[in-house]
């Protein structure tokens, strides 16, 4: 189990869903946390005794703000994001306009204010997806955004590697979060349709954001100091068949 002791993570998306199962494994695995998502409620439910920042990460004079106060970190979990449905033909420009927002800009405007208060040897961890590794239908515009986060992180890798910073990107499938729930509210048979998604990997079940985090948590520990660049699938096997 990685040791997280005496480390200052960031977390976005921390108030529900991946972000909170992981801001709360980080903290007992001795981390320090700071917080991010649009409700500040939301964040103090996760965890009372934390830094929570209310922000929104697509806004860059808001980002630029935080940063300039935010304290000097050991790592990132930049895990926000939002999903829309919709293929290249039936989304209007707005869903691209804002599955790249919160998925791709978000990200990356965390990364060029926040840059300067990475340590030397800090790890950033983004939640990337694995449609954004293989095309499926219906999803254009999302999948789209995080194949960007994917070579956001390889670039990052890359320009960061003199001060030692690690940046790697986990791949979910399916996990049964409020995005899932979301994305089959106009299901007909949304029971039916929740058995499918977890029949698409070999494993044959929906993954657990608690396995998330722990993937998390080793790639922002210091027994991984050698994995940097990495887009991990973490799916049940979906990657790997289809
Ligand atoms: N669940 C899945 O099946 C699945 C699969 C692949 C990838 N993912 C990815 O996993 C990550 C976490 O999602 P989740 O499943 O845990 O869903 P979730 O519960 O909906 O979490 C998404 C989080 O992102 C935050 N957020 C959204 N837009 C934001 C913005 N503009 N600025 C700041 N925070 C923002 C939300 O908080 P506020 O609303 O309070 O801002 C929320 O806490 C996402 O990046 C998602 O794309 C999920």
């Amino acid at each position: 189990m990685s040791s997280l002791e005496g480390k200052r993570i960031l977390v976005t998306g921390a108030g529900s869903g991946i972000g909170r199962a992981a801001a709360r494994m980080f903290a007992e695995r001795g981390a320090e946390l700071v917080l991010v998502g649009r409700r500040l409620d939301a964040l103090k439910e996760t965890l009372p005794n934390a830094l929570c920042v209310s922000l929104d990460h697509s806004i860059d004079e808001a980002v630029e703000a935080f940063a300039s106060q935010c304290p000097e970190l050991d790592g990132m979990f930049l895990n926000a994001g939002q999903f829309m449905k919709g293929s290249v033909e039936s989304s209007p420009i707005a869903t691209f306009d804002q599955m790249m927002a919160a998925n791709l800009r978000g990200p990356w405007l965390m990364c060029h204010h926040l840059c300067p208060k990475l340590k030397a040897g800090a790890s950033v961890v983004f939640t990337g997806s694995n449609i954004g590794l293989r095309a499926i239908h219906d999803s254009a515009a999302y999948s789209i955004s995080k194949a960007g986060v994917h070579m956001l992180t390889k670039v990052l890798a890359l320009e960061w590697a003199p001060r030692k910073i690690r940046c790697n990107a986990i791949a979910l499938g399916p996990i049964h979060t409020a995005m899932v729930d979301a994305r089959l509210k106009s299901s007909k048979d949304r029971k039916a349709d929740l058995a499918r998604l977890s029949k698409v990997n070999p494993l044959k079940r929906l993954g657990l954001e608690v396995e998330v985090a722990a993937l998390a948590a080793h790639l922002l520990g210091d027994e991984s100091v050698w994995t940097t660049g990495c887009v991990i699938p973490v799916d049940g096997g979906a990657d790997a068949v289809y």
